[in-house]
């Protein structure tokens, strides 16, 4: 679905989550949520915030599963994955500390195993993620899911491609500051949510779209194992499909 611009587009996909969050607080039952960091999806955090602020949208019953997060690395650092979404959404909002889950940078190797089995079975015991949110780096990935990744992949430790690296080196100050590991959700993880939406804006998304959504389905551009499921939407702005 191409929409004229971010925020337009934004609106659209924070009603959804809306929506689905109400639907299920009226079925007394809690809203499972898969999110992602980076630019992308912060227009839509901005609005579920603004939801909240204004038309009193709760996330009492929400619990959500973040995709990713940098290896090592600690929590409170400004790069971390769980300051980037108590800074864009946790902080504003009223859910519930312990709904939330994002992988733990902080682990000694030898326990991450152990960890992302964990964090698989916690979905699947919550009855397994209603919505996923995801963008799309560069290098085709989705989650850190990097070129090579297979697409019945779990939870796991992954090294990061050297582009990843490289469009992260802003925010650490320089390449050699980002963490060369993370802990990602996997392609096959992904999949089993019921719903997909991955987005995408301006013209420098523009190329790896066209791959992800008309090029051959490959593990040399991970997003477009997407083209296997009927439960994926992109949801683009008109410079991000400016290429199809
Ligand atoms: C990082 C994240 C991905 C995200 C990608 C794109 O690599 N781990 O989940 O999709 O960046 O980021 P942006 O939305 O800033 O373009």
């Amino acid at each position: 679905t191409v929409f004229d611009n971010e925020k337009e587009a934004s609106k659209s996909v924070a009603k959804r989550i809306s929506a689905l969050i109400i639907k299920k607080q009226e079925q007394g039952v809690s809203a499972i949520l898969g999110l992602a960091t980076g630019a992308s999806p912060v227009e839509v955090y901005k609005e579920l915030v603004r939801m909240h602020k204004e038309e009193g949208l709760s996330f009492k019953n929400v619990i959500t599963f973040n995709l990713d997060e940098y290896y090592p690395m600690q929590p409170t650092a400004a790069q971390s994955y769980v300051t980037f979404m108590e800074e864009n959404l946790f902080n504003h909002i009223d859910i519930p500390k312990e709904n939330i889950h994002i992988p733990d940078g902080t682990l000694p190797k030898e326990d991450i195993a152990a960890f992302c089995l964990d964090y698989e079975n916690k979905i699947e015991e919550l009855g397994g993620l209603d919505l996923q949110i995801l963008g799309i780096g560069r290098t085709g990935h989705i989650g850190f899911n990097e070129p090579g990744s297979a697409p019945n992949s779990g939870t796991r430790l992954v090294t990061l491609d050297d582009l990843t690296r490289r469009d992260a080196s802003r925010d650490f100050g320089g390449k050699e500051n980002v963490p060369t590991k993370a802990i990602t959700m996997g392609i096959g993880t992904i999949f089993k949510a019921r719903e997909i939406i991955l987005l995408a804006w301006s013209k420098k998304k523009a190329s790896i779209i066209k791959k992800a959504v008309e090029g051959e389905i490959s593990g040399s551009v991970p997003a477009t194992y997407l083209q296997h499921s009927d439960q994926v939407e992109f949801i683009l702005d008109t410079d991000a499909a400016s290429e199809l």
